[in-house]
């Protein structure tokens, strides 16, 4: 009996690799690698390796995830996606009309854990798929767009307020370069000159005009005498960067308004991960304040999409990454470092920083207001070839010496070329 209980052990442990699975596992493709970026990246690395998942690392790395995006798509055509890229708004839904993400096994998780009850509608439809009724995607975070960065002790030290409208930001910068100092610390890639435009356009436009500029792609709207005044203020803003602007990379921008050695930078709040990162204090060290606009707040909402994969290993490691994503101290804990703010409602807001909780009233005011916009820059309004259409014009214009009249022109054209 003994002998035949312990021959019955033996061959389970001489089974066991062949018929169990090797526990959840998920290849992640993003673009994470700044320091802050990466910090709150590890939480979830942390997360997903203590359920007993494995985590293979694909960072492309290039802000704004244009290099990602490029390398994501060769992998698709290829037929070899990933498990879990971070990809966000109509991208989303344009994959799942190549018919890559069927048949959304992560949608169990989200019914089962009531997704649909823990976000907003509006960002729980930026997450679906199947004429947005399927959970494909899981939201990590709402990032804001359209702020200012300084340096506090070069505003004080010049006699600068934080400015609330574009003629006072225009004025402190003229005084900050008359006193030999960089105004505006501005990488020039052309997702960060779309970054600056969409928060001057919401500015100086005004909410209803960015909608119908950048969401409806109305013609009257990108070309008439209000795109103009952008252009012309996006030429101002030229004339602040130093001549080292081109090819920057945004967080190298950044570090020059912790160092001093720039005032402004305009950055959606991942830039406030890189201050988190050096320790530096809202309102002690740097200042963050919303870009001028009336009730205006562009949002960007962060998430991973879950591709079609085979592999019990890999299908237990989406749910497992799904459900970790959506998890309350997840959320809480990554958007600390991230800079960002929880897209979960039930968060509380208590332990973030004075930026975060001015992001949460501002976005909840916003949407009261009718200003709560998806960004064009990262990819949240238009499909990417209508993006893609949109930033090349403000860049050549921003690279140049072309005329706001000019550019306006080109901008009508270039979109309606691309649709
Ligand atoms: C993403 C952020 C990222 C930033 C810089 C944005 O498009 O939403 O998560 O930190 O690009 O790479």
């Amino acid at each position: 009996m003994k002998m035949k209980k312990m021959l019955i052990a033996l061959l389970a442990i001489i089974l066991t690799p062949s018929i169990s699975f090797a526990g959840p596992k998920a290849e992640v493709l993003h673009w994470w690698t700044s320091g802050g970026e990466a910090k709150a990246l590890k939480v979830l690395k942390d997360d997903f390796a203590a359920q007993g998942g494995t985590w293979l690392d694909m960072p492309v790395a290039g802000g704004g995830g244009d290099a990602a995006m490029q390398t994501l798509k060769t992998r698709i055509v290829s037929g070899d996606a990933p498990a879990a890229a971070q990809v966000k708004g109509p991208t989303i839904q344009e994959y799942d009309d190549q018919g890559v993400i069927k048949p959304y096994n992560i949608d169990a998780v989200a019914k089962a854990e009531n997704w649909d009850k823990l976000v907003s509608k509006q960002v729980a439809r930026h997450m679906k798929c199947n004429n947005f009724t399927q959970y494909c995607a899981a939201p990590v975070n709402i990032h804001r767009i359209d702020w200012f960065w300084a340096n506090k002790k070069v505003l004080d030290s010049n006699g600068i307020k934080m400015p609330t409208t574009w003629k006072q930001f225009n004025a402190a910068a003229d005084k900050l370069k008359a006193a030999g100092i960089i105004p505006f610390a501005h990488g020039g890639q052309p997702w960060q000159d779309a970054t600056v435009f969409e928060a001057v356009a919401l500015g100086i436009g005004g909410n209803a005009f960015y909608k119908r500029a950048f969401m409806d792609l109305d013609p009257t709207a990108l070309g008439g005498s209000t795109m103009q005044k952008i252009f012309d203020q996006m030429r101002k803003l030229k004339s602040y960067t130093d001549p080292g602007s081109p090819g920057r990379d945004w967080n190298v921008a950044t570090g020059m308004v912790m160092d001093g050695k720039a005032a402004f930078q305009i950055m959606g709040d991942w830039a406030k991960g890189e201050f988190s990162a050096k320790g530096l204090k809202p309102g002690v060290d740097y200042i963050c304040s919303p870009t001028p606009s009336k009730k205006g707040y562009l949002y960007n909402v962060d998430s991973f999409i879950f591709y079609r994969v085979k592999g019990a290993d890999k299908l237990e490691g989406q749910k497992l990454l799904a459900s970790l994503i959506m998890g309350k101290n997840f959320q809480k804990v990554f958007n600390m470092y991230k800079g960002s703010i929880p897209a979960r409602l039930d968060v509380s807001m208590a332990d973030f920083d004075a930026c975060a909780k001015k992001s949460n009233s501002d976005l909840n005011a916003a949407s009261k207001a009718g200003g709560l916009l998806p960004s064009y820059a990262h990819g949240m309004a238009l499909k990417g070839a209508q993006a893609g259409a949109i930033t090349d014009v403000v860049t050549e214009h921003f690279n140049s010496n072309m005329s706001s009249k000019d550019a306006t022109a080109k901008l009508v054209a270039a979109v309606k070329a691309s649709q």
